[in-house]
């Protein structure tokens, strides 16, 4: 069973397909979308080695012709570097401006392969087929795409909405279960954001959704899955640009990119397990701004503990260093931050009038553990 979800944008609006062994048949829905049955596969060199076989084949199968890049796996390959060598790649193979690329793997490559794609020939259609949780639950949907500087994450780049965004999950039972946790992080998110229900559900479900038994287990992914991606495909329908609501997926993010900033984009600290500790930080300081009850701190700090999450405890970061890579933020506005707080469980929303002593003294307690 396929499940469908459409992210709504008048002319620019695409389909989010979601199912089991869908790459086996990825043929029969992008052509739909080629101009011409040619296409270029970006990926990494661990999903080339997971699940390269089987987009090959389905496109194969298809009678899809394609050629494909494959960029080294990490962090470090959202670069000006490593840009300019996938742009400079596909002007060798003389890709036209009618033609669409593919972005087959985690966030790192579908925020680059949009990029690649937002710019080259002034902007071509890219499909984005995420193969890890964190890229089916956010980053493949909803057109953010770039790269990350010196002065941090995603700091340079452009919305570039995807033709279609095609989620199979069974590509995750390749990835460590750290990636896993690190995924679940941006589906809780969309609780924590205005879904209790959905909380609640995440609350019981979780950790069977992580590492349970594999039938159970893939039901329980693609439900969160497809949640996720209404949650998602709703918000972006509503605030493409991020000029209100959208920012409030930004639940936990202003800590995280600072956590991950001073962390030096290393792999002992993933995305997604930044953003968690983020979220949990999000609701202490809503907490001692007298805004969220305790009650629901300490609901968010046990499941996190639930389900093994990373422990800002086992860090040693600086303070201050923390707090200027919050300030060198994008969701700077007047020289003010702009954190997104709670009010509780499924009640977000966004605020510039965070004193920065306080977020200051709740850093300093937070790494003490
Ligand atoms: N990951 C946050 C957003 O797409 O807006």
């Amino acid at each position: 069973m396929i499940q469908k979800t459409t992210v709504d944008l008048g002319s620019r609006s695409y389909d989010i397909l979601i199912g089991e062994n869908i790459i086996d048949t990825a043929a029969d829905h992008i052509r739909p979308h080629l101009k011409r049955s040619k296409t270029v596969i970006i990926t990494d060199e661990n999903v080339a080695i997971h699940q390269l076989a089987r987009l090959r084949a389905g496109l194969e199968k298809g009678g899809i012709e394609f050629d494909v890049i494959i960029l080294p796996a990490g962090e470090a390959t959202k670069s000006f570097d490593h840009l300019e060598t996938l742009l400079n790649k596909l002007l060798s193979m003389r890709l036209e401006r009618s033609d669409t690329i593919i972005a087959f793997g985690g966030g790192v490559i579908g925020d680059l392969v949009g990029f690649a794609a937002s710019i080259y020939l002034r902007g071509i259609n890219f499909i984005q087929i995420p193969t890890t949780l964190l890229a089916q639950v956010d980053s493949s949907v909803g057109g953010k795409t770039g790269i990350n500087s010196k002065y941090g994450k995603n700091l340079i780049g452009a919305f570039h909405q995807p033709r279609l965004v095609l989620i199979d999950v069974t590509t995750l039972e390749t990835l460590e279960k750290r990636h896993i946790i690190a995924g679940y992080a941006e589906i809780v998110k969309y609780g924590f954001i205005n879904d209790p229900d959905f909380y609640n559900w995440l609350e019981k479900n979780g950790r069977s959704l992580i590492d349970g038994e594999e039938t159970g287990m893939r039901a329980l992914r693609r439900e969160a899955i497809k949640k996720s991606c209404e949650a998602k495909a709703a918000i972006v329908s509503m605030d493409e640009k991020e000029s209100g609501a959208r920012a409030l997926l930004n639940l936990g993010h202003t800590f995280g990119h600072a956590l991950e900033a001073e962390n030096g984009y290393n792999d002992d600290l993933y995305h997604g397990e930044a953003v968690a500790i983020g979220m949990i930080l999000a609701f202490q300081l809503s907490e001692r701004m007298g805004l969220c009850p305790p009650s629901d701190v300490e609901r968010v700090k046990k499941h996190f503990d639930d389900i093994s999450a990373q422990s800002i405890s086992l860090f040693d970061f600086n303070v201050d260093n923390l707090l200027k890579h919050m300030q060198g933020d994008k969701k700077m506005s007047g020289g003010k931050l702009t954190f997104v707080l709670v009010s509780g469980i499924g009640k977000a929303f966004l605020s510039n009038e965070v004193n920065m002593e306080t977020v200051k003294s709740l850093l300093k307690d937070a790494l003490k553990g």
